[in-house]
């Protein structure tokens, strides 16, 4: 199958690459590298830097012709969605809104989304939280990924929505306001200050990004339409999360407590059940050993003076 994976050169997308390209998909790459590395993506992958906001965007398609869309590109903080509202919508709307343009006028067949269960819920009505339960965002980031649901929706195009829960693992930038582990890691194994926001008991749905990558799998190569949630089915409190990475780090210092940041939920997990049942996947990886790879893959990177 010829993919147009939009985001490619960043965290969930540089794992979708390899494992599209052993399952023997032909992968053409759009990505403007904002928050993404080029050297994430292979030689052999077609790569085209671009913003997806782009009017030539179009263009692509017209060359590439791809069979599936599948859209990483995004602005995925929280944080500087609720800062910068403007910013979130143009990329998250509009820059979608364009993609989806293009991808109906070449004729794509299956257009997948990576939406965030994290957010689209707002804090939830009952945990764990399936797809069909109220969704209120407290953010413009969870805002910006459902409005595109519901273009998705209307579309006409074959969809299916994947509604991530916390994805973490080797590659996560820790530079972002997002991914705990991430930054957790990189502070701990560079002997900085590590700070926790909030009182550590809000609890998220952790999971590890090559299950991500499983289901966008799952839903491509079995053509699977629907709105799933991705994660684990577990809540762990960022207190917890911060034990196991220090354990895992030998971080000896201790850390603080600073306010809670503005737009965060206080407590998701995600029910999983429709995913099993129809995308035939379930999350394969436990909270410990994600953590050890994920921490494995700093501890080689601060090595090589990354
Ligand atoms: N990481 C998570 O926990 C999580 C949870 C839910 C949903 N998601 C979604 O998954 C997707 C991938 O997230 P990630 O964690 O890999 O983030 P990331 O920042 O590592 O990857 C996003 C990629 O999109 C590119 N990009 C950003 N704006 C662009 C634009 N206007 N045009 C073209 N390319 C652009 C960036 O350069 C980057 O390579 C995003 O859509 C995000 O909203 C992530």
């Amino acid at each position: 199958m010829k993919i147009l994976l939009t985001g490619g050169a960043g965290f969930i997308g540089s794992h979708l690459i390899e494992a599209m390209l052993r399952n023997g998909h032909d992968i053409v790459v759009i990505d403007d590298l904002s928050t993404g590395n080029r050297a994430y993506v292979p030689a052999e992958v077609v790569f085209y830097e671009m913003d997806i906001r782009d009017p030539k965007l179009v263009e692509i398609f017209e060359a590439e012709k791809p069979d599936v869309v599948c859209h990483h590109a995004a602005q995925m903080s929280v944080l500087i969605s609720v800062r910068e509202p403007l910013l979130d919508a143009s990329t998250n709307i509009l820059g979608s809104v364009n993609l989806l343009n293009a991808a109906k006028h070449v004729g794509v067949q299956h257009f997948v989304f990576a939406s965030s269960g994290g957010t689209v819920y707002g804090e939830p009505t009952r945990l764990p939280s399936a797809e069909n339960d109220p969704l209120l965002p407290l953010s413009p980031y969870g805002i910006s990924k459902l409005t595109f649901e519901h273009y998705l929706r209307i579309s006409g195009l074959r969809h299916t929505i994947l509604r991530y829960a916390n994805v973490y693992g080797p590659r996560q930038s820790p530079h972002g306001e997002a991914g705990v582990i991430a930054i957790f890691t990189e502070r701990m194994f560079k002997e900085q200050e590590t700070v926790i926001y909030g009182d550590g008991n809000q609890e998220r749905d952790f999971v590890y990004v090559t299950d991500v990558v499983a289901a966008n799998l799952a839903a491509i190569e079995q053509r699977i339409a629907g709105t799933f949630n991705i994660g684990t089915g577990i809540g762990t409190s960022v207190n917890r999360i911060y034990e196991l990475v220090r354990h895992a780090t030998h971080y000896p210092y201790p850390h603080r407590y600073a306010e809670a940041k503005k737009g965060e939920v206080y407590k998701i997990i995600l029910d999983c059940q429709r995913a099993h049942e129809i995308l035939h996947w379930r999350a394969q990886v436990k909270l410990e050993e994600g953590i050890a790879e994920t921490v494995e893959f700093f501890r080689q990177q601060i090595a090589w003076g990354a």
